[in-house]
C-alpha cells in the first residue's frame, strides 16, 4: 500500500464517521463477511468471533443460510396481517413444542428484543388489567421507551431521553426486596408482570440466584401477577438448554426471545399461556414486519438446531471449557450459566475491559464487554464452534489480558 494511503476499514471508518449517527456506538472492525465462528475484516484480516453479532449466531454464522436462500425465491415480505404464510405458523408451534412447561401456549412474532418486551408488556397489561410493571437491579431490556425505562443503567442508555414511561418500579434481585417494593412503592394489586432475565445480560452475565425465580413466580402468584422471562440473550440454547429459565425450573407466563432466534435475521416473538396470549383482541398486536418469512425460515432451522441434545451438550461441554481456562487467568470473578459467561474485574471502571477488548482485536479476537461499569469481558461465541478455533480463541484471549495488562 503506497504511503497516505487508506485502507479499507480506515476508509469505511472515516465515511461512518461523516453519515451515520454518533449515538450508535460501534467498534473499529469492518466486516467483510463471516461464517461460523470466524469473521473476516475488509482489509482481508480473519478474526475468532467471540461476540456473535451480540449473542445473535448461537448456531454460527451462516448456519441458516441455505433455508433462507429456498425462501428468498418464494416471497421476500407477505405482511401476516394481509396473507398468512406457514413459516410464522411453524416458528409458532416449534415455540410450543420448545415451551418450558406444560401450558398451552400462542406466540407472537416481532422484528426486535425491545419490541418484543414493549409487547408481552402490553399482553401482560391486558391480561390482568393493570397498569404497573416491576424491573430489577442490573436489568437490560432494550431502548425503546418502555423498554428503556425498565432498563437499569443511566448512561447511555436513559440519560436525557425521558420523560420515561411510567408505571415501572425496581427491586434487587432478592424477594425481601420485592416485597419492600410492594410496600413501599406499588400496591402488587396493582402489577401485571414482573421482567426478569435468567442470566441477566447487558448487565454483566449475572445468574439468579438459585432460588430467586422459583420464590418470584410464588409471590407473583400470590398477587395474580403475571411473570414474563426476558430469554433475549440468555435463550435459543445460549446455556446450553433452549431456555435459560430450565435451568430454574419455573414455568413463565409470558417468554420473550429474540437475537439467535433468527439466526442472524431481525426476529424476535412472545410466547405465553393462550388465555393470556388470547386476552389481547384481534388487531391489538402486530406490526408490518414481524415475522418476516426470511426470519421465519431462518428460525425454524435454528430452533430445530438448539433443540437437539447434542447441540445441549456440546454447548455444555464448551461452558465447563471457557470456565476453566478463565479461572485460569485469576483476573476476577468468573460467572454465567453454561457457555454464557464472563470474568468481572474487582474496579468498577471501564478502561481495563476496554483495553482488553481492543488488544483482543488487535490479536484477531472479537470479544465484548458489558457491565453497569463496563468492566465484565463476556463470551457469546457462537456454540458450533470446533475445537481447534476455541482453543485458538482462548488463546488469543489469554494473550489478550497479557498485553492490555502489560500497556
Ligand atoms: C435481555 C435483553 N432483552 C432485550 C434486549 C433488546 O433487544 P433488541 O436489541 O433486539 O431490541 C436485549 C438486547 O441486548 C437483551 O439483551
Amino acid at each position: 500500500m503506497a504511503i497516505g494511503e487508506r485502507t479499507a476499514s480506515e476508509r469505511i471508518a472515516a465515511e461512518r464517521q461523516r453519515y451515520v449517527a454518533r449515538g450508535v456506538a460501534t467498534t473499529p472492525l469492518v466486516v467483510a463477511r463471516a461464517e461460523g465462528a470466524r469473521v473476516w475484516d475488509v482489509d482481508g484480516r480473519e478474526y475468532v468471533d467471540f461476540a456473535g453479532g451480540l449473542g445473535c449466531q448461537n448456531t454460527g454464522h451462516g448456519f441458516a443460510a441455505a433455508a433462507v436462500h429456498e425462501q428468498v425465491d418464494k416471497y421476500l415480505h407477505q405482511c401476516f396481517m394481509v396473507g398468512m404464510y406457514e413459516p410464522y405458523v411453524e416458528v409458532c408451534r416449534l415455540l410450543d413444542e420448545l415451551w418450558p412447561g406444560d401450558s398451552e401456549t400462542r406466540s407472537l412474532l416481532l422484528n426486535s428484543g425491545a419490541e418484543a418486551i414493549e409487547n408481552a408488556v402490553k399482553v401482560a397489561r391486558v391480561a390482568t388489567g393493570r397498569p404497573a410493571a416491576v424491573a430489577f437491579d442490573h436489568a437490560f431490556h432494550g431502548r425503546t421507551n418502555l423498554t428503556m425505562a425498565l432498563t437499569a443503567k443511566v448512561v447511555p442508555y436513559k440519560d436525557g431521553f425521558g420523560p420515561l414511561a411510567p408505571e415501572v418500579y425496581r427491586a434487587a434481585l432478592d424477594i425481601d426486596d420485592v416485597k419492600r417494593v410492594f410496600k413501599q412503592d406499588v400496591n402488587p394489586e396493582r402489577v401485571a408482570c414482573v421482567v426478569l432475565e435468567p442470566v441477566q445480560g447487558e448487565g454483566g452475565f449475572i445468574p439468579m440466584p438459585e432460588d430467586f425465580p422459583r420464590r418470584l413466580k410464588g409471590l407473583c402468584e400470590e398477587h395474580g401477577i403475571l411473570y414474563v422471562d426476558d430469554e433475549v440473550q440468555s435463550g435459543v440454547g445460549r446455556t446450553g438448554p433452549v431456555w435459560a429459565i430450565e435451568h430454574y425450573e419455573v414455568e413463565p407466563d409470558l417468554l420473550v426471545s429474540g437475537k439467535s432466534l433468527g439466526g442472524g435475521l431481525p426476529l424476535a416473538a412472545v410466547t405465553g399461556k393462550a388465555e393470556l396470549m388470547d386476552a389481547v383482541p384481534p388487531g391489538g398486536l402486530g406490526g408490518t414486519f414481524g415475522g418476516n418469512p426470511l426470519a421465519c425460515a431462518a428460525a425454524i432451522a435454528v430452533l430445530h438446531k438448539v433443540a437437539t441434545l447434542e447441540f445441549r451438550a456440546r454447548a455444555e461441554e464448551l461452558g465447563r471449557r471457557i470456565r476453566a481456562r478463565l479461572e485460569a487467568l485469576a483476573a476476577g470473578e468468573v460467572r454465567g450459566l453454561g457457555p454464557m459467561l464472563a470474568l468481572e474485574f474487582a474496579e468498577k471502571t471501564p478502561e481495563r475491559a476496554s483495553r482488553i477488548t481492543a488488544a483482543a482485536r488487535e490479536r484477531g479476537l472479537v470479544l465484548l464487554s458489558c457491565g453497569m461499569y463496563g468492566n465484565v469481558i463476556r463470551i457469546l461465541v457462537p456454540l458450533t464452534i470446533d475445537d481447534e478455533l476455541l482453543e485458538r480463541g482462548l488463546g488469543l484471549l489469554e494473550e489478550a489480558f497479557d498485553d492490555a495488562d502489560a500497556a
